[in-house]
């Protein structure tokens, strides 16, 4: 009997029928919608996003990244793409932001609605989570075209070999023993991405331990 996979679509309608919105748009995300989001503003930054910058957000979800840049003294000058497969996250995270000139658009096929070398960030925040590992392959190869050149991907994911992200995998273990049906998610490990960055000409930056509750990996392009 195969496992009993939700989708995304499927989990957000799940939570929005037993929680009110904010709570249902919080928790679709991973929670702690406003704290996180800081941290996660506050991660970009240390990687060098300022104002006139263009980020793209792939995954963005509810906007717990894009509604904490709102809040930033550079958001008007900030250009911003948020693309994610939800479309009652992106209603959601346009309202919250507030910003005629952002775009949250429908993600489809794996592609980046981008021109080439337009980008000086992107970000995937808990993205790689829940995608098979050539699908993430394939986004980190449309991050690379839209990228500028030597502009930055700041990706977050499970690492097998981190224990605190233990707890997690054997969670997944308890679920998949009793076919309960969940999100999937995919564990990874620096190994990936050394292989995907050397495949796609991407140089693999050394990152210091930083906590936004995932690994963070840094790739530029040369
Ligand atoms: C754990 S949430 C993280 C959301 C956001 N990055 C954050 O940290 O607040 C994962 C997000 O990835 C989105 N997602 C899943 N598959 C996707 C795909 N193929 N393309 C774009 N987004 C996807 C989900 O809809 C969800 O919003």
């Amino acid at each position: 009997m195969p496992n009993a996979r939700l989708t995304y679509e499927e989990m957000m309608a799940g939570l929005l029928s037993k929680h009110d919105p904010d709570t249902a748009m919080s928790l679709a995300v991973g929670g702690d919608y406003e704290a996180m989001g800081e941290t996660l503003r506050q991660l970009l930054e240390s990687y060098g996003l300022r104002e006139n910058h263009y980020l793209i957000d792939v995954g963005c979800g509810s906007g717990r990244l894009a509604y904490a840049l709102s809040r930033s003294s550079y958001r008007e000058t900030l250009r911003y793409l948020g693309i994610d497969i939800v479309p009652a996250m992106l209603q959601y995270a346009a309202a919250k932001c507030q910003q005629p000139s952002w775009r949250f658009e429908p993600a489809a096929e794996l592609k980046i609605p981008e021109a080439d070398g337009c980008a000086d960030m992107l970000c995937f925040f808990s993205v790689f989570t829940h995608l098979m590992q050539e699908e993430s392959f394939l986004y980190l190869r449309e991050a690379a075209r839209v990228l500028k050149q030597g502009g930055v991907i700041v990706a977050s994911y499970l690492d097998i070999n981190e224990p605190r992200h233990w707890k997690t995998f054997t969670g997944n273990v308890a679920s998949a023993k009793t076919r309960q049906a969940k999100a999937m998610d995919i564990f990874l490990s620096p190994d990936f991405f050394a292989v995907w960055a050397r495949q796609l000409g991407l140089t693999l930056l050394d990152e210091p331990e930083r906590d936004c509750g995932q690994r963070v990996c840094l790739l530029q392009k040369r």
